[in-house]
Parts: C-alpha cells; structure tokens; sequence
C-alpha cells in the first residue's frame, strides 16, 4: 500500500450535508433538484449553453457520438496516448478509430491530423472520404490529457468545411481553458460536444458520473432524450428510440454541488503544487516537470516527471525506487493501438508515442497532498538523480 497517493478526492462538510438532504427528502434518483443545479454550475464555469449530467464520463463520449449521428463502420480519428475510455466507445458504436501520435504534452499531434485529412481524403458529397478504405471520417475525439489543452485552432474551421465533428474529451480539463482569439475558452465548448468526468480521481468528484457541454440545441436534446430511455410519453411509456438509463443520480449530483463551491480553492493549491515540483526539479541534471503550454490555462491535473535518455528498463527502474518508497507513481497508459482489440484499426505515421511513453511518469498531485509529502516526493527524484549523474 502506498502511503503518498496520486490523487485522492477532497471533500469538505457540505458533501455531507447536501447527501443527507437527498435522503431525508427521498429525492434520490435522476429527477432529483441537485442534478439540475449542477447542470446550471457547469454552465456557468465554462459558459456553454447547455449541459447534461451522466453517470459517467464514458457514457458522455459514447452519447455525443450517437448524437452526431454516427454509422457502423464511420472511422472516427483518435489519439493513441489517452485513457481507454474514449477509443472503446469508437467500438461501442461500431465505428473504427484511426490513431493517431502525440505531441509534447502528450496530446494528439494536431499537424498530423491535418496533414492526415488534407492528404489522405477527399471530399465528396458532404463527406471526408478515406482514401484508402473508401470509409466515412466522421468525427474526431480530441482528449486534452493530464489538463493540458490541446492546441486545436489550425483545424476548426478545415473540420467544419470537411464535415468532420470534433468531439473534446475534456474528462481531465475541467477548469482548463484555451486562448481563441483573445478570449479565454474553457476545454470542451470549442468543438461540436465536450465531455467530462467526475469520476473519484478527477478534479471534481461525484464518485462516479460525467457530463457533456455543448452550444447545440440539437446535440443537447438528443442527449437528454437518449439518456432518459427515449421517452415520447412518459405516462404512457412510448419509447422513439433506443434509450440509455444514463443520467446522474441526484445523490451523486449534490456531491458535485458542493465540489464547484471548492473548486477554486483546488484550483490554487494545484497550481502551487505545480510551481512546487517546477522550482523542485527542473534543475536537475537528468529530470524535468512537464511546464503548461503557453497557449493555455492548465488545471494542473496531473504534474509529469520527464525522463530524459530513458529507455523501458529504466522506466521500469525509476517505477520501483518510488513503489519501494510507498508513493504511487504512474507510467502513462499503454499506446491504445497496441492493446489487443485495437491492433486490427489504421494507424498514421505514429513516431513519437514510443519515446514519450517510456519517458514520463504522472508524479502524485491531488489537493491532500502535504508539503511534507510533496517533499519526500522530490527528495526521492533528487536522490535518483544524483546516484545517475
Ligand atoms: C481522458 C479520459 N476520458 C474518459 C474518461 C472516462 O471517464 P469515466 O471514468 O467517468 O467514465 C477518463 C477517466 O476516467 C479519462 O481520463
């Protein structure tokens, strides 16, 4: 058992006031108040128009790609570096993702993607045709991992001439923003959907459960259509589509209330954590923190230890000293094109993922995080430094 985590959940008392509400009022299922109210809190933090809150991330990506309407064997374009969850959802829908590098921070290398759309399709009757398998490109899932928003503003208005939807999987980037033209946009409403997740790892928790923002009427009726079993006549149960017991639980949903009150003060102790392991490390000989792109405004989610010359054994090496030390360190997800129901799916020039997999390590960052701790953390690194220079 580790004794310093890489990100707990924080709670304060109003949690637990507002649980003991639903309870004792008996609103307890999706129809309760506090849904709706975390709905109206999202809005309001990233200034979307609409929002809909769902049991979980996953579902969030899975019913926007619904909402677009996509078809079995549309191929949706996809980073290989990121959490499972949005490229299963690709297969949920019959569809075949295309994978795609990385960049620097780890996110989908947005050069690629246009280099991968200018070149390899052709538009044709409203549709981005793949010319190799003669498939539909339908959308694009863009995931800003670890809270570093993807730089996507070359490609907006080429997806939107080539009929191709951008979906922003913001499950790691909520309280992240992105400079458009000299306004600040919150991850998630730049793109046709955006998605989010309050699973108990993320920086707002509702135990489990998500939520999609959007700016379209249409996306957010048909997502909370979809997600509440399709009802026409709820009295009556006539049923229009295949629908989705999918929507947030009131219980659930008042955690999430009392989480926004706090979110800014999470906001500021992960930006100092950050600063703490920047000023920390990043003197170092063979070590550095991944610094926030400049073109955005980081949650500061996860804090990356980047290793440089690394190879897997060392990776696997520096993994142990921390483990041995009780404090739990990630290496990043396994490249999503190599795990064993993906193999079979398009790859485009993939040349970076290798070298940034076995070089970077999520370092613990959650709110609980002591100073105390943060500095066990950095003297494990300084150590490991010292014994390699
Ligand atoms: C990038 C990313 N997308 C999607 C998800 C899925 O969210 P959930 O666990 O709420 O289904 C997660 C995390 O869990 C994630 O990190």
């Amino acid at each position: 058992m580790s004794n310093i985590l890489l990100h707990e959940p924080y709670f304060c008392s109003d949690e637990i006031k507002n649980v003991s509400n639903c309870i004792k009022t008996g609103w307890v299922s999706t129809s309760g108040n506090f849904v709706k109210k975390l709905e109206d809190n999202l809005i309001n933090y990233t200034k979307s128009k609409y929002s809909v809150a769902l049991n979980s991330g996953t579902t969030a990506l899975d019913l926007s790609l619904k909402a677009i309407l996509v078809k079995p064997y549309d191929e949706i374009i996809v980073p290989t570096i990121t959490f499972i969850s949005p490229i299963n959802v690709v297969l949920y829908n019959n569809c075949n993702p295309i994978f795609m590098d990385n960049d620097p921070f780890g996110n989908i290398d947005i050069s690629k993607v246009k280099n991968f759309i200018l070149k390899n399709t052709v538009f044709k009757n409203g549709k981005s045709i793949n010319k190799k398998t003669k498939r539909k490109v339908s959308a694009i899932i863009i995931v800003h991992v670890f809270g570093n928003v993807v730089d996507f503003r070359e490609i907006i208005s080429l997806c939107k001439k080539r009929n191709i939807k951008i979906i922003e999987d913001a499950s790691e980037s909520l309280g992240s923003f992105l400079s458009i033209g000299g306004q600040k946009k919150h991850s998630g409403t730049i793109g046709d959907i955006g998605c989010i997740s309050f699973n108990a790892n993320k920086i707002l928790t509702t135990g489990a459960g998500g939520a999609i923002i959007t700016n379209n009427l249409n996306y957010f009726k048909k997502i909370s259509y979809l997600s509440t079993q399709a009802k026409d006549d709820p009295v009556r149960f006539i049923h229009g589509d295949v629908g989705y017991n999918a929507k947030l639980n009131n219980i659930s949903a008042s955690v999430g209330v009392s989480q926004f009150k706090i979110f800014n003060r999470i906001l500021l102790k992960k930006k100092k954590i950050h600063d703490y392991y920047l000023k920390a490390i990043n003197s170092l000989k063979n070590f550095k923190i991944l610094e926030n792109p400049k073109y955005s405004v980081s949650n500061n989610w996860l804090n990356l230890l980047k290793l440089k010359n690394s190879n897997k054994r060392h990776l696997e090496k520096i993994l142990k000293v921390f483990f041995d030390n009780k404090i739990q360190v990630r290496p990043v997800w396994h490249p999503n094109h190599l795990q064993k129901k993906m193999k079979k799916f398009e790859r485009y020039k993939l040349n970076e993922y290798e070298n940034y997999h076995k070089s970077t390590i999520c370092l613990p960052s959650g709110y609980n995080l002591s100073y105390k701790n943060l500095d066990k953390v950095v003297r494990i690194v300084t150590l490991i430094d010292k014994n390699e220079s």
